[in-house]
């Protein structure tokens, strides 16, 4: 008996020892309370007011609704995020919306000419099968994982990003995202390749994305005949040498997931890399929430009154991916005060929309392409779905 005991105890410290849970030395947290009981209150009006298929993405700067149809990279975001609302309210109306809006997604399996399958079905059916444990979601998923890994070129190493456009293999960092899909489908379809892809994907990505000082470009585009790379550029950040705030977003959560899919340490020194040059950049020093890309206080044209804006999108993906990687390391806690502290940020009255408002979005204060004068200070389908995974993993460790 004594001897049983000694072994579980045993057992119980190896266990602690090897996957950090940070100290949880806070009061209980009054500011979840209230965010969650808008955030109850947002999605039930949103699920009523908006149609399956058609789900909100932006607002337009007159105030009406950008839709996301069915072959916008964002439109898996809604569903998903009502899939995360239900896992944080319990409100099971919350689910049977989240499972109306996911179905109206199902035509999306026969999409090929994007690498945002990920984002579209991962987020929205891959949520609504991790849930319910509901196997005909599975159909519409090992359809999506296919025609995604179908996109990945050997000679190359990555998965190609977009079809349009003048580039000839172009490969965004954004794409580390969808990465998650295929690790997911490797083990649900029984498909070794789709680990081997994304493992490769991954490494390419860490040699050919990321500077010195561990930022990283948007696009590198390669020649997909020799897999030599063509240009370095940027598509949505200031310039093709600066540091989009998103992107950085993309990659620490791409690195951090990879990590954990894969316990590649080279993905996890990488993670922790990224993460150091996030957490110590000047510009996010004062204010945890990035404005739309970090080199941007360096440039007179843009931010000679110092307020550029924020982009509460990647301030959402860095607090999820922290709190991520929080749980991956021994010494997680400096992630998970940081991912705190922003989720603190983002529930405050500057971020956080009031129950009625925001045409029922949850955030306010994103940017989706500024040089293209394209969805700038406007709330963001996926900074709510990113906020929103935050916020559940936040409470999961904090117990
Ligand atoms: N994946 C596109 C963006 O982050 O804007």
């Amino acid at each position: 008996m004594k001897k049983a005991f000694c072994l579980i105890m045993l057992a119980t410290t190896l266990l602690l020892n090897s996957y950090a849970v940070p100290v949880q030395n806070d009061p209980p947290a009054g500011w979840l309370k209230k965010t969650t009981d808008v955030i109850a209150f947002q999605l039930n009006k949103a699920s009523q007011t908006y149609k399956p298929g058609q789900n909100p993405r932006s607002v337009n700067p007159n105030g009406t609704v950008r839709l996301a149809g069915l072959t916008d990279w964002t439109t898996g975001f809604f569903p998903g995020s009502l899939w995360y609302g239900y896992e944080l309210t319990g409100d099971e109306q919350l689910a049977a919306e989240a499972k109306k809006f996911t179905l109206a997604l199902d035509s999306i399996r026969n999409i090929t000419n994007t690498h945002d399958l990920g984002f579209m079905l991962y987020c929205s059916y891959g949520n609504a099968f991790r849930l319910t444990g509901d196997k005909s979601y599975l159909p519409v998923l090992a359809d999506g994982a296919k025609h995604l890994a179908a996109r990945f070129n050997p000679k190359v190493g990555v998965i190609r990003s977009w079809d349009f456009a003048w580039w000839h293999y172009p490969v965004i960092i954004d794409n580390m995202m969808n990465l998650e899909y295929l690790y997911w489908g490797a083990k649900t379809f029984n498909n070794p390749n789709y680990t081997t892809i994304a493992n490769t994907h991954a490494t390419t990505t860490m040699k050919n994305h990321y500077r010195k000082d561990f930022s990283s470009y948007h696009v590198v585009d390669y020649d997909a005949t020799t897999g030599k790379i063509i240009k370095k550029a940027t598509h949505q950040g200031l310039t093709d040498e600066s540091a989009w705030a998103r992107g950085q977003a993309w990659g620490l959560y791409g690195f951090t997931m990879c990590y954990k899919n894969s316990k590649n340490p080279a993905f996890l020194a990488q993670a922790e890399n990224i993460a150091r040059f996030i957490m110590n950049h000047p510009s996010l020093q004062k204010n945890k929430i990035p404005a739309w890309d970090l080199d941007v206080h360096n440039a007179d044209d843009l931010d000679t009154d110092g307020a550029a804006p924020r982009d509460a999108s990647a301030a959402a993906v860095i607090a999820s991916a922290l709190l991520d990687l929080s749980t991956q390391v021994k010494d997680g806690q400096k992630y998970f005060n940081y991912a705190e502290d922003i989720l603190k940020t983002l529930s405050s009255d500057a971020y956080l929309a009031k129950p009625g408002e925001n045409q029922y979005f949850l955030l306010k204060h994103s940017v989706g392409a500024f040089l293209y004068n394209s969805e700038i200070d406007t709330p963001l389908d996926y900074a709510d779905y990113y906020y929103l995974e935050a916020l559940n993993r936040y409470k999961k460790i904090k117990g």
